[in-house]
């Protein structure tokens, strides 16, 4: 696969039973404009289907290696993810990461913005 980190080996313990059983404490979801998510990149902050994650404690747990999943922080890693791995269910596995949603009207703004440019 393309881009892939072949080098990298998870630690002992960082694998999917050790996140399955790692506790995150849950926050309170909020709305969230894609601007803010980008400012947040540092933060490791992710859209996935136009809910918000921090995935700043998955990170080191994902067998694809931290380096691929880093370049997505900031941005709607949708279309990557989908492209790499269809079949995984992140709202499933990313459940105690997701700190919100992104607010319509930030996505009403991308669709008016995409529009503009595809036309
Ligand atoms: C959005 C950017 C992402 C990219 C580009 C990416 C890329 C990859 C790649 C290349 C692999 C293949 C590793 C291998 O075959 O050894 C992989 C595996 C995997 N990734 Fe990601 N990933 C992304 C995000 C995520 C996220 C957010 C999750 C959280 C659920 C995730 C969960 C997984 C899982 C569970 C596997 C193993 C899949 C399997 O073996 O069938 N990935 N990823």
């Amino acid at each position: 696969m393309q881009n892939m980190d072949k080098n990298w080996r998870p630690t002992q313990g960082k694998n999917q039973m050790g996140w399955m059983s790692l506790e995150i404490p849950p926050v309170q979801l909020k709305e969230y404009t894609l601007e803010e998510v980008k400012e947040h990149k540092k933060n490791n902050w992710m859209v996935l289907d136009n809910k918000v994650y921090d995935l700043t404690k998955y990170l080191e747990y994902h067998p694809g290696g931290i380096k691929i999943i880093e370049k997505f922080c900031g941005k709607d890693g949708t279309k990557a993810f989908n492209r790499n791995h269809r079949w995984v269910n992140f709202q499933y596995l990313l459940k105690k990461c997701q700190i919100g949603t992104v607010s319509i009207k930030s996505l009403q703004k991308k669709k008016e913005s995409n529009f503009l440019m595809e036309n």
